[in-house]
């Protein structure tokens, strides 16, 4: 498959509050977000023109930015209309949108105290590329061998650049055994997540997923939770070791880029995506491409 390289391509980017041309958001090799890992960021998606729960993961980068010691410039209100402006000026419509923000290059050192943050916001074409009916056919995940950090070793709850190391080794390594994707546990031994995605499973009718201690609480996450009640499903956030993989009929992730996604494999233990999967799969669809 060929990639378009994504400092190559046409359109706008957002950047510290100015629309400039795509190629050139750049920013210098000596940035302490490079360096150091302070940066963090949102993962957004618009569908027929509009970003789905936009102010949340806004006040969810805002939130983050803190975590790691630092007030982003901007405010929600702010960020929320320079996405506006993104969209408008590269005529999106169904997209995925990537704002970022990150301690400049003012000192090159751990301490960056006197470091401006700067912020920005790039978006692309992004439609649903496959059909429910494909989708049901579930995913295969591997067991990561990293684990999410304990909460005295990292801000776990900042969606920060730094923790996706852990992510990035552990999803090489399940394509490289020929899988989409890794199940990491914490550091309890715990189911925790995906490499980029929330966690559901169903035993015995209800639903089950982890309490999110230790890792992103997905607002895909909160959103299916709150579909999932409506329709009058029992769901329960509890502490869930692999082992009970065993008792598990079905397994869904959930976040942003996948949507409802079921998992047909995790390891050795394999699962049919079934009935209740479906009707949050077919049910998250229809939310996000009727709140317009
Ligand atoms: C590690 C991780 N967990 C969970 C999620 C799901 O979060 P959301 O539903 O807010 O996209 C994401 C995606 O942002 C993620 O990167």
């Amino acid at each position: 498959m060929t990639i378009l390289p994504f400092d190559d391509r046409d359109g706008f980017i957002w950047y510290d509050g100015e629309l400039i041309s795509w190629r050139d958001a750049k920013l210098h090799i000596l940035s302490h977000g490079l360096h150091y890992g302070s940066s963090v960021f949102e993962g957004e998606r618009a569908y027929n023109g509009r970003i789905f729960k936009m102010r949340e993961h806004h006040e969810r980068l805002i939130r983050s930015g803190e975590l790691l010691g630092f007030t982003n410039p901007y405010s929600v209100s702010e960020i929320d209309q320079a996405c506006k402006d993104v969209m408008e000026a590269n005529n999106i419509v169904d997209g995925y949108f990537r704002p970022v923000a990150w301690r400049g290059s003012e000192m090159m050192a751990v301490s960056a105290q006197q470091s401006k943050i700067h912020m920005a916001i790039a978006a692309w074409d992004w439609p649903s590329y496959f059909s429910p009916e494909a989708r049901l056919e579930g995913i295969r995940l591997d067991f990561a061998k990293w684990r999410r950090p304990d909460p005295a070793t990292a801000p776990v709850n900042s969606k920060a650049a730094g923790l996706y190391m852990i992510a990035t080794l552990s999803k090489h390594a399940a394509e490289e055994n020929g899988y989409n994707d890794a199940l990491m546990l914490d550091y309890r031994g715990q189911i925790a997540e995906a490499t980029g995605a929330n966690v559901f499973l169903i035993q015995g009718g209800k639903i089950h997923t982890p309490t999110p201690d230790c890792f992103l609480d997905g607002i895909t996450r909160r959103t299916v939770i709150a579909l999932a009640k409506g329709k009058g499903y029992e769901v329960i956030e509890r502490a869930i070791m692999p082992e009970e993989l065993a008792q598990t009929q079905e397994v869904f992730l959930t976040g942003t880029a996948v949507e409802v996604t079921p998992v047909r494999e995790i390891g050795e233990y394999k699962f049919i995506p079934g009935k209740i999967t479906k009707d949050l799969l077919l049910a998250y669809d229809e939310l996000v491409r009727k709140s317009i």
